[in-house]
């Protein structure tokens, strides 16, 4: 692996927080030698304390750890309220919708309209600490008031991702017991209105625990309205008092959930909680973005995943940044839209998935020559494994060959970066996400826990416990100790799995590889094989499926699905089967989960046990020769019947 380094630009480093490789070493020595310091230091600089902690950390229990314990403190506090001095009239957030209609909020509006919800909440709907709120919200700033209004009263946010079916919203309503439902009429996309009401109806129907739904207007367009459960935000609003004491939180009283995909058919609702995931936040924003106090921050995910948590909302309102808020897609009007944006706002960090730069790359290549694009620092990826090709071109068609890429990664269930570059110190090789932060322990391990030699893959580990990492998933803790922790051991002790295999190189990179597990990651949408399964098995006609992931060449994986039709389900019109094969999906999870491949076959290849081998379904469905071991299979010569049929398939 001799890969091109790029060093990071002489002129960036001189004022970026962390300038150069041997900083970087102290800090990730000190926090070698004495972490409760390093973590304890950090934690007493950088929160606003409405009580002190005693203890930095609690490992009595673990996995089930605690962090800055004794500590009182509010999140909404620690993203507004300490900015008021200083930046009361800075823009927090600006907003730009699908039509280009703008909207600049101020730290001081923002106080308001965020306490203002948080009244509307408490005093309308009887919301109180500890209670469960569902947020199916577009990308309008009215998403990032319901959380932090949320915060403000100790109530636990669930944002459930707009492109999920109702059924999938149902699900995790249910799972959260759920009381609240924020959502809106509708968005625009591509100049269209879409709907999201009417999928919280759907989802509202039959036994469920909402007992009121919130509904702010924002594409006007006419929603059902059932009398003594929804009410207009737009009307209530106007009543609230534009101010609302904090909840005095405990440092590990539970910030939100968002519930993200495993090897099961069920998602997990990953709990982040509040001083810990609120501080790594802030830092991560510091260190890796480098965000300075005139600088304009962008991040195109959305609050649905937890990057639009962390890198939308809460790490650049808590360092005090200005962050920006887009409700469109990035190709449209056309492919230029997204460095027009950069342009006009002149944006300094840019962060985005690769399956954007891919897209943006493949339809309009030529798009960023046409816009002034030199007030970029720092370019973000996140998500998915990025592939060289990609990576030049951000590095060089937008970031001018001048600006640093971080390649950033983490998960849900780490709330913040874990493993990357730091812009103004770490040289950089393409798709690579280099050095574990300061005060992270990641290594890559192997099965037995020791280190893997150079070159050789392994299982991306964090062997101690940090602030933002989860600390349980709702309602279950059995699954939370046997999902992450049960799978590597370093001297005798379970250390944190992240699901993801890596490689170091010989200068000490780490590379993620991907997913190790039965999770696929589509277009950086992270999704459950068992659940697309699960999905699939509910059509009457299907009697067994398998559902792999394939390369993409834009998606970075497709969802390729191997079904058994029941023997007497009499489908005569395949092409048909299959597009009544994606509805079923479309109801129970969202479009964001249609499958790019189904084929159908006599059967799947199964050990005698029953397990089915996906390893040779994924080979198959690569058009790879099968050079594993099959005479362990029930039926052999099942895997060349089903390659035969994927082979005619193509044709
Ligand atoms: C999975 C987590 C992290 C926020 C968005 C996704 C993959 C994430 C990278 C990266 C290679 C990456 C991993 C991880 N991933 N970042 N920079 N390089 N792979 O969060 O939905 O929880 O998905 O995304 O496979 O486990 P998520």
């Amino acid at each position: 692996m001799n890969r091109e380094v790029f060093k990071p630009n002489r002129e960036f480093s001189k004022s970026a927080r962390i300038k150069n490789m041997c900083e970087y070493q102290d800090l990730q020595d000190f926090a070698m030698r004495d972490y409760e310091g390093f973590w304890g230091s950090y934690a007493k600089e950088k929160l606003e304390w409405m009580e002190p902690f005693h203890t930095v950390l609690d490992e009595s229990k673990a996995p089930f750890v605690k962090w800055f314990l004794g500590g009182k403190l509010n999140v909404s506090v620690q993203c507004i309220d300490r900015h008021l001095n200083s930046r009361k009239n800075k823009a927090a957030i600006i907003f730009e919708g699908d039509r280009g209609d703008k909207q600049i909020i101020t730290y001081l509006e923002l106080y308001y309209n965020v306490n203002k919800f948080a009244n509307l909440l408490k005093n309308e709907f009887g919301v109180k600490k500890g209670d469960r709120v569902v947020i199916y919200m577009p990308m309008i700033p009215e998403a990032a008031y319901a959380m932090l209004a949320c915060a403000r009263i100790g109530a636990i946010h669930s944002i459930v991702f707009g492109g999920f079916s109702a059924e999938a919203l149902k699900d995790r309503i249910i799972d959260a017991d759920a009381k609240v439902v924020i959502t809106a009429d509708g968005a625009f996309r591509k100049d269209k209105p879409y709907m999201l009401k009417p999928v919280v109806d759907e989802a509202l129907k039959g036994e469920t625990p909402v007992k009121k739904v919130l509904v702010v207007e924002r594409n006007g367009e006419d929603v059902t309205w059932v009398a003594g459960r929804d009410y207009s935000y737009n009307e209530l609003i106007k009543h609230q008092d534009v101010k609302c004491e904090p909840e005095v939180m405990d440092a590990e009283d539970p910030l939100f959930l968002l519930y993200t995909s495993g090897s099961t058919g069920k998602p997990k609702g990953v709990q982040h909680n509040q001083a810990g995931y609120i501080l790594w936040a802030q830092m991560t924003m510091e260190w890796v973005f480098d965000v300075k106090e005139n600088d304009t921050y962008w991040c195109t995910a959305d609050v649905g995943w937890i990057t639009g948590h962390t890198y939308i909302v809460y790490g650049p309102l808590a360092m005090g940044a200005t962050t920006i808020m887009f409700e469109g897609v990035p190709t449209y009007p056309d492919a230029g839209r997204p460095w027009k944006m950069v342009e006009e706002y002149k944006v300094n960090q840019f962060y985005t998935a690769p399956t954007a730069i891919r897209v943006l790359h493949k339809t309009g290549e030529h798009e960023p020559a046409k816009y002034d694009l030199s007030s970029l620092k720092v370019l973000g990826t996140v998500g998915e494994p990025i592939d060289p090709p990609a990576w030049k071109w951000y590095y060089e068609a937008i970031g001018g060959s001048k600006c640093a890429i971080v390649d950033t990664y983490w998960q849900t269930e780490t709330g913040g970066h874990i493993v990357s570059p730091l812009p103004g110190a770490t040289p950089i090789k393409p798709a690579c996400a280099t050095f574990p932060l300061p005060g992270i322990m990641a290594e890559i391990l192997d099965e037995n826990g020791a280190k893997v030699e150079v070159g050789e893959k392994g299982l991306m580990c964090v062997t101690r416990p940090w602030p933002s990492m989860i600390r349980g998933i709702w309602g279950d803790e059995e699954r939370f100790v046997k999902s992450y922790f049960g799978d590597v051991k370093k001297d005798g002790k379970p250390v944190y799995f992240t699901g993801d295999g890596a490689i170091y190189d010989e200068a000490g990179y780490i590379t993620i590889t991907g997913r190790t597990d039965d999770v696929i990651n589509v277009s950086g949408h992270r999704m459950g094989t068992a659940e697309v399964e699960a999905a699939i098995k509910k059509h009457p006609n299907v009697a067994e499926v398998a559902v792999v992931g394939k390369p993409h060449e834009i998606k970075g994986e497709g969802i390729f699905a191997y079904i058994v039709l029941k023997s007497d389900s009499g489908v005569a019109d395949e092409v048909e089967e299959v597009k009544a094969i994606n509805k079923v999906i479309q109801k129970e999870i969202g479009n964001i989960a249609l499958c790019d491949d189904v084929v159908f076959v006599p059967g799947l290849p199964k050990t005698r046990s029953g397990k089915i081998m996906r390893r040779i379904l994924r080979s198959i469905a690569k058009g790879e020769e099968i050079t594993q071991d099959i005479s362990t299979l029930e039926d052999p010569s099942i895997v060349a019947t089903i390659a035969s049929t994927v082979q005619s398939c193509k044709l």
